[in-house]
């Protein structure tokens, strides 16, 4: 390979930070944010898996996500269906964004680098570190402390917070 000082040209970068987002925490978020610093446009796309049993429909999780950011002018949100290098292929865009929050996710998410990469080379995984307040968050987590009722203002936006006290508010009511 031929290396020159010439610098790259500059590409209009579109990025898919993908994901089940349910629902979205402060930890996706501040993925979001930096991701957003960092690409021309970022799509983030919720995974609309129906073998999975969401609390929250796609629907709901979009419109929780669009709330919370809403202050990102190049952030847009979307679904998606089918393998996830299908649909960017359909949206032109070569850049995933994951996060990596522990060592432990770190095997789950090569894996799925690796698979992407063998059935679309020209797609790339970006791997953001989570700021460290946010290692421990995931929607699971959000979720268990919701459903007992605990305190979650500090770890999801004020949005999804009146949000899960709905659902598990009209849960117990059912
Ligand atoms: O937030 P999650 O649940 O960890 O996100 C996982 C997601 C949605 C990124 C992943 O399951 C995905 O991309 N699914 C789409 C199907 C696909 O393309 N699978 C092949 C890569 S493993």
């Amino acid at each position: 390979m031929e290396i020159t000082n010439k610098p790259a040209e500059r590409r209009y970068t579109i990025a898919v930070y993908p994901g089940s987002f349910d629902p979205v925490t402060n930890g996706h978020l501040d993925i979001i944010h930096r991701a957003a610093h960092v690409f021309d446009k970022l799509i983030v796309a919720v995974l609309n898996n129906t073998s999975k049993n969401p609390l929250f429909s796609v629907e709901e999780r979009m419109e929780l996500l669009r709330h919370a950011t809403a202050d990102l002018p190049n952030v847009e949100i979307d679904s998606f269906r089918d393998l996830l290098i299908n649909y960017m292929k359909q949206k032109d865009a070569h850049l995933i964004v994951r996060g990596l929050r522990a060592v432990s996710d770190f095997e789950y998410e090569l894996q799925m680098a690796s698979t992407n990469r063998k059935l679309c080379e020209d797609i790339e995984t970006f791997f953001m570190t989570s700021s460290p307040q946010f290692s421990y968050l995931s929607s699971s987590i959000v979720k268990e402390i919701a459903r007992f009722q605990g305190p979650v203002g500090d770890l999801v936006p004020p949005v999804v917070e009146q949000a899960l006290h709905e659902k598990y508010g009209e849960e117990r009511s059912e």
